[in-house]
């Protein structure tokens, strides 16, 4: 992506030294101000290249500030960092070592935004290739799709020589099997047990639990330029072809150059039914600050769950969803339905993990 954007930074750096005199005398936070449009200041709050990203992301967003320092595209320099999470065989709700379907099948969601051109891509129900990310990537410059899913997107991944393999661990294999051997005591698959046991096969504690772990990674460089990226490997255990909020621009990432970008993990089921990456994005057009932008779309999805399965006894979500957003002037923040949750930063020196803000303490 480095070579085929040079000449809009330029574009940019003209337009703004034309706007504030001389260009010598241009700092990067001035340029700010003629990226952010009307509702953002001149002045950049945060340092920057800065990085956010899901409390996963510690590695990503040291990754993609390293990056963005030697003058990475910004995009280039978020999928970067994720592809550290996608082929961490040890991180099993992204790429490589994700949890798989309830065939056993792994099978993985990403888009990519970038802010600087307003292009954007995904890929949905990827098998045998463990870099989503890149796959979308390479869908926004090398096709006029923005979303490709399934055969269709292995078969683009292969032609453009993405190398298969099988991306199921036997971690993950093992986790996907006690899931599969305790779900019923009805079906015809056991879990180990003794000679005098009945009732074999009931789901206790670990299996009950299905994540629905992501990772969103958003960037911003010295130029005012944003983009950003989630790659997952979606809810485990999910029917085949069921695919989340991940891919989906607008739900699992949206990113506006002018104002900033917007991510999320957790249930991608709602999500989907609120686009909230876009509804932060817009919120902060409107002026909200990003903590602020994101609980409000936790506050629309708590509103939008209807449905008494989804609810607890109070009638709130019995389930998480959670946001992160970062403006063009450097201010980033974060926000889930439920308490407990923290996000992953870089500006300059180690990466760090900062408490979200919540709708409901648990
Ligand atoms: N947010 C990830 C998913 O629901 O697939």
């Amino acid at each position: 992506m480095k070579d085929v954007f040079p000449s809009l930074s330029r574009r940019l750096f003209i337009k703004a030294a034309a706007l504030f005199g001389a260009s010598a005398a241009i700092t990067p936070s001035e340029l700010f101000s003629e990226t952010a449009g009307q509702s953002m200041s001149r002045r950049t709050q945060g340092r920057v290249p800065v990085s956010i990203a899901s409390a996963n992301g510690l590695e990503a967003t040291r990754r993609a500030v390293e990056g963005m320092r030697r003058g990475d595209d910004t995009l280039d320099a978020v999928i970067a960092g994720v592809n550290i999470v996608e082929n961490d065989p040890d991180d099993d709700t992204v790429g490589y070592g994700g949890l798989p379907n309830e065939d056993g099948v792994v099978e993985l969601d990403s888009c990519v935004m970038h802010g600087p051109t307003m292009r954007g891509a995904g890929v949905a129900a990827l098998r045998n290739i463990k870099n989503p990310s890149l796959v979308a990537q390479k869908v926004l410059e090398r096709s006029d799709h923005v979303l490709i899913v399934g055969e269709g997107a292995l078969r683009f991944a292969r032609a453009h020589g993405f190398r298969e393999e099988n991306l199921l661990t036997d971690a993950a294999r093992e986790k996907w099997l006690r899931w599969k051997e305790r779900l019923s005591t009805k079906d015809d698959w056991l879990p180990e047990h003794g000679m005098e046991e009945r009732d074999i096969g009931v789901l206790t504690g670990a299996e009950v639990q299905r994540p629905t772990g992501t990772i969103n990674c958003l960037g911003l460089n010295d130029r005012a330029e944003i983009s950003g990226v989630t790659t997952t490997s979606g809810l485990a255990y999910k029917i085949p072809g069921r695919v989340g909020d991940s891919p989906i621009l607008g739900a699992g990432l949206y990113v506006d150059g002018k104002v900033g970008a917007a991510g999320s993990t957790g249930r991608g089921e709602a999500n989907l039914l609120s686009l909230a990456s876009f509804l932060i994005v817009e919120r902060m057009r409107a002026g909200d600050a990003p903590t602020d932008a994101c609980l409000a779309a936790c506050r629309r999805i708590a509103e939008q769950t209807k449905m008494k399965r989804l609810r607890d006894k109070e009638g709130r979500p019995a389930f998480n969803v959670n946001f992160y957003a970062l403006n063009v002037r450097g201010e980033h923040g974060g926000a889930s339905l439920w308490s407990g949750k923290q996000y992953a930063v870089n500006d300059g020196e180690e990466s760090r993990l900062v408490d979200s803000a919540y709708l409901f303490a648990r």
